[in-house]
């Protein structure tokens, strides 16, 4: 173990359940796979092994989903994983990666400025002039390492990547051969290559996913929670998890204002309260599950540091309208409608409602 890093990555974080796993597996293994599809799926939505070891779910969601995703990867095609911000994407494609072929960390992060060298392959100047185009000269992209490894390569945001440079994806995905024209060689990947890339809904419009490029993806959707409970459950166990991690000090249980920020979230970003009577304005942040983990966090810290050792509502007021107000102007009127309308009418939410009216000054 690591227990000083900060963020260990997930073959780190996951390598005592990994290891239980590939002891107890005996069904059969894709080409170059750590693990079978089976304890592949038994790691990420979790379980209990014959030998008594708890795996802990890494994404709680549609089992078909996960099926389906780890389906693909074990046949030639890559996989999309593409969903609004704050759906486990990239949680679920570091899992999978650290599960299938222990590493996690063959990572493009796309943006604006990736270029084609992070997606093929770039040079050591000084050595490319001293030595001319050489395969000491060569720095692999982390596709190219994959490649050669038979490992699994992570894009991350794959739409913010500019289209001609997607574009080498294409050939790269289809005909799983990266020519070098430099050395007058080419890499042809070895077996357990894969690709899984992560994409935001939101992003659409940013740069579109080609339709060459999209068809050499199974693209599978992860959805916002489907219900407030189903939604309560995923934060409640990450708060809990990130908590431990970060060694904050432990706190009664915090299920209240874990059941109202969840409540909140969901009625904002629905347009209307829980009950369907009340239509609302939503803001124009996503209100992700993600958000409302990091929500109730910094309220522990609070409560814990500063308060006195409970999670109150004013522990979380501040961080909830940090979370829904994101353009001062609009959102502020959508908050205040919200507080006023819904919030003040509910007769157990009332310490809420004074604490969020203090902020407000
Ligand atoms: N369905 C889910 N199951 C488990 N954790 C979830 C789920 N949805 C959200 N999370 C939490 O939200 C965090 C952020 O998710 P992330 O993978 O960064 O989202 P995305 O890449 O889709 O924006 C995750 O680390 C996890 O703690
Ligand atoms: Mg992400």
């Amino acid at each position: 173990m690591t227990p000083n890093l900060l963020r260990p990555h997930a073959e780190q974080s996951g390598a005592a359940e990994l290891a239980a796993l590939a002891a107890v597996d005996d069904r059969p293994r894709p080409p170059s796979w750590r693990l079978s599809p089976w304890a592949v799926l038994t790691y990420l939505l979790g379980g209990t092994l014959d030998d008594g070891t708890v795996i802990i779910p890494k994404y709680i969601g549609p089992r078909r989903l996960m099926e389906v995703a780890v389906a693909t990867l074990a046949t030639d095609r890559a996989l999309l994983l593409l969903g609004v911000p704050g759906t486990a994407k990239t949680r679920v494609s570091e899992h999978l990666s650290a599960a299938i072929c222990g590493r996690s960390t063959l990572l493009v992060q796309g943006t604006s400025g990736t270029a084609e060298e992070a997606i093929r392959y770039g040079w050591n100047y000084a050595r490319l002039l001293a030595e001319g185009p050489s395969e000491g000269a060569l720095v692999p992209s982390p596709i190219l390492t994959a490649m050669r490894a038979g490992a699994v390569a992570r894009i991350e945001e794959l739409t913010r990547i500019p289209s001609d440079v997607q574009d080498a994806l294409i050939t790269l995905l289809s005909e799983k051969t990266l020519p070098i024209p430099e050395l007058g060689t080419e890499v042809q990947a070895a077996k357990g290559f894969t690709v899984i890339a992560t994409a935001n809904d939101r992003d659409r419009g940013v740069n579109e996913l080609s339709s060459a490029l999209r068809r050499r993806f199974n693209t599978v959707v992860l959805p916002l929670p489907a219900s407030e409970d189903a939604e309560v459950a995923i934060v409640t166990r990450r708060v809990a998890e990130l908590g431990a991690a970060l060694e904050l000090p432990e706190l009664p249980s915090a299920a209240d204002e874990v059941r109202r920020v969840v409540r909140v979230f969901r009625e904002l970003r629905s347009g209307r309260t829980a009950d369907g009577r009340t239509k609302l304005k939503s803001p124009s942040g996503t209100l992700s599950t993600a958000e409302a983990i990091s929500v109730l966090t910094s309220g522990i810290a609070l409560a814990a540091h500063f308060g006195d050792g409970v999670l109150r509502a004013h522990d979380i007021a501040g961080a909830v309208l940090g979370a829904v107000v994101k353009d001062p102007v609009a959102d502020a009127v959508v908050w205040t409608e919200y507080l006023e309308a819904v919030v003040r009418e509910r007769p157990d939410w009332s310490d809420f409602y004074r604490a969020c009216r203090e902020l407000a000054g």
